[in-house]
């Protein structure tokens, strides 16, 4: 199948921090596969991460690492459209355009708006509140069917298809109505030393999260402290068993099993072997990949031309539906 024959899949994802695996486990890992199946666009959405304050350096330097671990983990710019947002202005310029089409009202009932604004306390930025309508544009552009995203995204998901629609309704047909793209296999990786709660690169405890960067040593380290319980059977339990029944979902995604056989497998260990055997797996599987981001970053003359060629590839499209808006709503092209 060429590429036009296939459905687009279009998903964006935060230069924040370092990606955990949990991303990998949960998502990146998952997009690797999706490539070869759907005609993909995947975005760094640094327009995004300025809607909160950012420190410049940082947020280059984060950008830069965030597009040289997603190919390290294997994307192929052969098979994936991988770009970073503000490379392709019309990202901007729509998002202006459906402004003018979202009410207030929408806006601020998106529960992410709420949690995000409270945190950070009296002065909220415009563009914080406006982060689903430049979500919405992301999409949009690519007339994308699917849209692979967390749980914690499908109110944006139907905010842009709500705007979406009404933009048809109004003119005529300009958008594909976008679904959320919910696979059942993405692993939900837990805290490593709060079980019950999802592993993230925000967490304050290091010792929670493992890093895709991290070293062998520190990944020993971290699994090694990882909160159990005070029973002493490897048996899969989420809610009994948190703590364990994460270590086998963790065993399970790295050496690409099944938590059935994960379980069989560890289950005469004592839960100081299991952390070893699961620490053991990550950095095998992980090794691959650091390797590879190593290199990467060390040559970024080549990052920055796979930059460019995605964004100009990613450009191509979004200009000829950026276009059709524009006409439709009454402003005259230039020439
Ligand atoms: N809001 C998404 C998140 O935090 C990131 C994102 C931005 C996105 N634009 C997107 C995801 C477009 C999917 C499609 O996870």
């Amino acid at each position: 199948m060429n590429n036009t024959e296939k459905k687009v899949m279009f998903s964006g994802i935060q230069p924040s921090g370092d990606f955990t695996i949990g991303n990998y486990f949960g998502a990146i890992k998952n997009w690797v596969k999706l490539q070869y199946e759907f005609n993909c666009y995947f975005c760094i959405v640094d327009l995004h991460a300025l809607t909160v304050p950012q420190e410049p350096a940082v947020l280059r330097g984060k950008t830069m690492e965030c597009y040289a671990m997603l190919l390290a983990a294997g994307l192929t710019p052969d098979n994936t459209t991988l770009f970073v947002q503000s490379h392709v202005p019309a990202h901007s310029e729509l998002a202006w355009l459906l402004n003018c089409g979202t009410y207030m009202g929408e806006l601020s009932r998106m529960t992410q708006y709420k949690d995000k604004s409270v945190k950070q306390g009296e002065n909220i930025r415009v563009a914080l509140f406006d982060y689903p309508v430049l979500m919405a544009a992301d999409i949009l552009l690519y007339q994308a069917h699917y849209v692979p995203v967390g749980d914690d995204q499908r109110q944006h998901i139907e905010l842009c298809r709500d705007v979406a629609s009404r933009f048809n309704n109004m003119y005529s047909d300009t958008f594909t109505i976008p679904e959320g793209y919910y696979p059942k296999t993405g692993a939900r990786i837990m805290s490593l030393s709060e079980p019950t709660n999802k592993m993230s690169k925000s967490d304050s405890n290091e010792n929670g999260y493992i890093s895709l960067k991290d070293k062998p040593e520190v990944i020993m380290r971290k699994f090694k402290r990882a909160v159990t319980d005070s029973d002493a059977s490897v048996i899969y339990d989420e809610d009994k068993k948190p703590g364990i029944s994460n270590l086998l979902q963790i065993y399970a995604s790295a050496t690409d099993s099944t938590i059935q056989k994960a379980e069989q497998e560890c289950r005469a260990l004592s839960y100081a072997d299991l952390k070893i055997r699961v620490a053991e797996a990550v950095i095998e599987s992980l090794k691959p990949i650091q390797s590879e981001f190593e290199y990467l970053m060390k040559d970024k003359k080549l990052l920055e031309e796979y930059m460019q060629k995605g964004a100009q590839r990613a450009e191509a499209t979004a200009v000829k539906t950026l276009n059709k808006v524009q006409k439709k709503v009454g402003l005259i092209l230039r020439k």
